[in-house]
């Protein structure tokens, strides 16, 4: 049968999504959601009359929801559902500045979810990312396997791409890695980090990458500074584009996510980001990697402070 997957929420995160998703041309469907009259309807028009010319056969559709779940049956089926909803951070707003409004907007989706793809893999993207994971979970009590949330890829991205820029070669030969939390306690993994496959390590001096760490721990708020409406979208949609695409597929591709982490790296019971390899049922198992011990120590630090967070979102 045909895949089908939904984005909830068609700001420019949630719309990037679609088109990504749309021009895969791997999904006989993509629905958008959005609670404004309209928006995801002309979004799903305009996306399906650029069909001829990207060549693509996806057929989107636009839905806007009610305060009751209204509109929400056309999610029925869908094998990957990605959230995006929420309000994205403003300058000078760190992500946990959200906690509160948009825990209130992700238990309603999430409860929606749970009612008309109660078999969906869920993909969380909105902010704060580790809580917003957690509580999609709490909400649905799907599987902890079944929600996963996205910023390791994206994380990731930001930090292989100030390194080719530093060091001006391709982004293809460089290959980086970060864990850990989507914020204050992201952990960068140099010690897994190469350049046309030699260790980072020796391609920079050690100041130089703890810059670029820097660089990319505040890469979504630079973006922010400078768009001064809204977050990021282009990467981060990429990112939780890939991610449902390797649902779809069952491809059991091996990618940084934040997923429920049960005993890997000594950490248990927490949203965290770790590599996993993704499959049609979510998660098929956390990979844990070597890691020097002071990148161990980090991320079991992130652990427990996204842990005290995360406990925090099960009565929002
Ligand atoms: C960012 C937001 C989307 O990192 O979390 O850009």
């Amino acid at each position: 049968m045909g895949k089908k997957v939904t984005v909830v929420g068609a700001g420019f995160y949630g719309s990037t999504t679609a088109q990504r998703l749309a021009e895969y041309d791997v999904f006989d469907t993509v629905v958008i959601t959005d609670i404004v009259e309209g928006k995801p309807a002309g979004l799903a028009l305009d996306l399906n009359q650029s069909r001829a010319i990207e060549g693509f056969e996806t057929k989107l559709v636009g839905v806007t929801t009610g305060p009751n779940g209204e509109g929400y049956e056309a999610i029925e089926g869908s094998d990957v559902v990605v959230v995006t909803a929420g309000l994205p951070r403003k300058p000078g707003m760190s992500r946990m500045d959200l906690l509160e409004t948009n825990a209130k907007i992700v238990r309603q989706v999430a409860e929606n979810v749970a009612k008309y793809a109660p078999n969906a893999v869920v993909i969380v993207v909105s902010n704060p990312l580790d809580e917003m994971t957690a509580l999609a979970q709490i909400a649905t009590q799907f599987p902890h396997n079944r929600v996963l949330g996205q910023a390791g890829m994206l994380d990731t991205a930001r930090f292989t791409n100030f390194v080719a820029e530093a060091l001006g070669v391709p982004v293809a030969s460089v290959r980086t890695l970060t864990l850990g939390s989507h914020g204050d306690t992201m952990v960068p993994v140099p010690s897994k980090s190469s350049v046309a496959g030699k260790p980072l390590r020796e391609a920079m001096p050690a100041e130089q990458i703890e810059e670029l760490v820097v660089k990319t721990r505040n890469g979504g708020a630079e973006v922010v500074a400078l768009l001064k409406t809204g977050s990021a979208y282009y990467a981060p949609s990429a990112a939780a584009a890939r991610m449902a695409k390797a649902v779809a597929e069952d491809s059991g591709e091996v990618m940084p996510v934040c997923a429920w982490v049960d005993g890997e790296y000594g950490i248990a019971g927490v949203y965290l980001g770790v590599e996993a390899e993704i499959g049609a049922q979510g998660v098929r198992r956390v990979v844990e990697t070597d890691l020097d011990a002071d990148e161990r120590a980090a991320l079991k630090e992130a652990a427990e402070a996204v842990r005290a967070k995360q406990s925090d979102v099960a009565s929002m």
